[in-house]
């Protein structure tokens, strides 16, 4: 199959491609999407096929705006409509009890709950405006890959297996939305994105807890896809503290080691490697937009024996970034003797 990078104006053929059925990956805000539509289970089939991702781990159903979740949704926490007020369309995702029967359960995991979300992309909310119907969506790489945040990402995961990709440029955030489970009593964070815990418990003022196994590794995460082994690269990651650079790039000449740098250039410009990712200024934001990027391309570069990765603060947009790079780094920090 021939995939087609359709441009920011090429709407129209996009849709047309996904009422029939094809899949279409679509920018937004946070990371690229892996479209189809979600009225058509043989649609969504493919989708998993294509990323090669486990059957169990349940989709977030992409709308135009929040009138479109009505036709889902058994019933809404009292709390909705000031959250969709204050971070719709955004990186936020959330979770209701569905009426049985309204989806797939190809979309939902076979759960009486299941994701939606809409995407702060003028590009994407037309073509799910355009298709008729909202777009399952996630993040299109092969499963296992650090999502992607450039079209060409995508091409470079699923040329031949997709029919298209709606190129938008790279995407402003960088990492997953955050999913809130409102299908409880307690609006509770499964996956930390860029709607922070600090910015949700302001604008509700109430506690926003985080999923335990958030707080504890060894809990089972409530949104199934956290359990997985995400965002790995082939080459190895090793976060690295602020106090422990020089030590880290020691130890990395004397075992003989090509360090991959992927930092601020609060870091880098101190230091000298074989090959290096510096992230656009020393802000979170910055980091965070340009993490799997960087490791996208310090992986596939293959100039490298080992990555070494700045860490930031576990706090407002601090700890999605490391909730994604523990994960890539397989939790482990460059110790000191
Ligand atoms: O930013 C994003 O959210 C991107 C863009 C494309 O919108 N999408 C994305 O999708 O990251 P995906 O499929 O990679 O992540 C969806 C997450 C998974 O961890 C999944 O397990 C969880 O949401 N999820 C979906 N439905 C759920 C449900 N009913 N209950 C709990 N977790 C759910
Ligand atoms: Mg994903």
């Amino acid at each position: 199959m021939e995939t087609i990078v359709f441009q920011s104006d090429q709407i129209k053929q996009a849709a047309a491609l996904l009422r029939q059925g094809e899949l279409v990956a679509f920018p937004t805000e946070t990371v690229y999407g892996l479209g189809a539509d979600a009225l058509l289970p043989e649609s969504v089939k493919q989708v998993f096929a294509v990323k090669g991702r486990p059957s169990d781990n349940p989709l977030i159903v992409h709308v135009a705006d929040f009138s479109m979740t009505k036709n889902f949704v058994e019933s809404y926490h009292p709390l909705t409509e000031k959250i969709v007020k204050n971070f719709w369309p955004g990186p936020l995702t959330l979770i209701f009890s569905i009426k049985s029967g309204s989806l797939s359960p190809v979309v939902t995991g076979g759960l009486s709950t299941a994701a939606f979300r809409m995407p702060d992309n003028k590009k994407t909310l037309s073509l799910i405006e355009e298709t008729g119907a909202p777009l399952v969506g996630p993040s299109a790489n092969t499963s296992g890959k650090p999502s992607p945040t450039t079209a060409m990402h995508v091409y470079h995961d699923l040329k031949g297996k997709i029919a298209g990709i709606l190129d938008d440029g790279a995407t402003e955030i960088g990492v997953e939305s955050t999913v809130l489970d409102l299908s409880g009593k307690i609006p509770t964070i499964l996956r930390p994105g860029a709607v922070t815990k600090e910015k949700l418990e302001e604008v509700l003022g109430i506690e926003v807890p985080l999923d335990k196994h958030l707080v504890k590794e060894s809990e089972t995460p409530k949104a199934p896809g956290m359990k997985y082994k995400h965002y790995s690269p082939d080459t190895q990651v090793l976060m690295i503290r602020a106090g422990d650079w020089e030590e880290a790039l020691e130890w990395a000449e004397a075992n003989d080691k090509k360090v991959g740098l992927l930092a601020t250039p609060r870091i880098a410009d101190q230091y000298q490697s074989a090959d290096r990712f510096v992230f656009e200024d020393d802000s979170i934001e910055a980091a965070t937009r340009g993490l799997f990027g960087g490791l996208r391309a310090l992986d596939e570069a293959n100039r490298t024996d080992i990555i070494f990765a700045e860490v930031f603060p576990e706090d407002h947009l601090g700890l999605a970034y490391m909730n994604r790079l523990k994960k890539a780094a397989a939790q482990k920090y460059f110790t000191k003797k």
